[in-house]
């Protein structure tokens, strides 16, 4: 991190980095200042993506948002409440299954990196972040679907999350299959967060069937990279993998007892002016009113604040758990005005040489490595 790009503005001084002092930039983002980025000189000074350049550089929308609006502060966005679940231990096949596919998973990524995660709040610029990975040599999966586009909807490298995975339950007879929102519903709606402990969960079906469907599509996507690599020769030889789905957000606390510190997080930030304003919102519709326990109406200063409060809790978590080689928070801003210390710090993030980065990142207009 630290380079710079040659020429005007952009890349001298301060904000060339995008992973630091994020706490105080989000919170002075959201809550107070109503300063609005200055994208200067941003033409002149971009390090290219080559090929997956395009789709990186749409600009953000332009959005002006009234005073009132933007007085809202973040804090006390994000409030615990106690489970309203009787706490219950269960023994049997759900948490049997558990812990097998814990332990199988484990021992298989011994010698592996595990998963890249891309997530936040939808409409944040993930898919950006996707293509950059997959640029940089890390299979995102959605190759195994040519000439299928992806859609609004979501992007083919998240299929094996979505499609999640066998499921064995205990007192949840009739569930065969696990998916995302079979976890995290019923937790929001139960939390009304996305960061608690076990203990707090006290559903331990339910977190057994967390830790089964984190185990399982991990271990899916690890077979997967190596059927790819026999076709795919762009992909890094140590294949690294992952997936972009902003939901992945929501299922972080058991990423992290299921996999330990093998798995990396890329949290992907928009100004939350233009995620507000934009026209997905998906995520707010369908999960505000859980998180915050309350009906959520569809108004810009609603939107706004759901952004802030699970983007801050989304970073408080990572701050907390995960190691700064295991979790980067990315202002898309930074990638698409190619800033050099932003490309360079996923690519830190997942640990490739020099040789491999150059390889991959050119500056554009210089025609200089960054
Ligand atoms: C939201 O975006 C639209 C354009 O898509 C724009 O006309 C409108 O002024 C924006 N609203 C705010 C509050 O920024
Ligand atoms: C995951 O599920 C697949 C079936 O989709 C199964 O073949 C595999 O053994 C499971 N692996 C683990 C670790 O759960």
């Amino acid at each position: 991190m630290g380079e710079t790009v040659e020429g005007s503005g952009v890349g001298s001084g301060e904000g060339m980095g995008c992973s630091h002092a994020h706490r105080a930039w989000l919170t002075a983002a959201v809550a107070v200042t109503l300063l609005w980025w200055q994208l200067l000189g941003a033409e002149q000074n971009t390090a290219w993506i080559e090929n997956g350049g395009t789709a990186l550089q749409h600009k953000s929308l332009s959005c002006t948002l009234d005073g009132a609006a933007a007085k809202w502060s973040v804090e006390g966005g994000v409030k615990a409440t106690p489970s309203t679940l009787a706490f219950q231990e269960l023994e049997g096949p759900c948490r049997n299954e558990a812990v097998e596919r814990v332990k199988r998973i484990r021992l298989l990524l011994e010698k592996d990196a595990g998963p890249v995660l891309v997530g936040g709040i939808g409409d944040s610029g993930t898919r950006g972040v996707q293509i950059l990975l997959s640029h940089l040599g890390v299979d995102m999966g959605y190759k195994n679907h040519p000439g299928i586009k992806d859609t609004v909807f979501f992007t083919y490298d998240s299929l094996v999350f979505m499609n999640g995975a066998p499921a064995v339950p205990c007192d949840r007879k009739d569930l065969s299959r696990v998916g995302p929102h079979d976890v995290y519903d019923p937790i929001l709606k139960d939390l009304h967060r996305i960061s608690f402990t076990r203990e707090e969960l006290q559903d331990d079906e339910l977190w057994y069937l967390g830790e089964q469907l984190v185990a399982n599509i991990t271990w899916q996507m690890y077979w997967q990279v190596r059927e790819d690599a026999r076709v795919d020769k762009s992909l890094h030889p140590s294949l690294l993998f992952g997936f972009k789905h902003p939901r992945t957000a929501l299922l972080l606390p058991f990423y992290k007892p299921v996999l330990g510190d093998k798995f990396k997080f890329i949290h992907v930030l928009r100004d939350g002016r233009d995620v507000a304003n934009g026209s997905n919102r998906q995520m707010f519709q369908g999960l505000c009113s859980d998180y915050f326990g309350r009906k959520c109406k569809n108004t810009l200063t609603q939107r706004l604040e759901f952004w802030a409060a699970m983007n801050l809790e989304v970073h408080n978590w990572g701050r907390e758990h995960l190691g700064a080689g295991q979790y980067l928070m990315l202002r898309i801003e930074d990638l698409i005005e190619g800033r050099a210390g932003c490309v360079r710090a996923v690519s830190d993030l997942l640990d490739l040489d020099e040789v491999w980065y150059s390889s991959r990142v050119t500056a554009k207009r210089q025609g200089r490595r960054l």
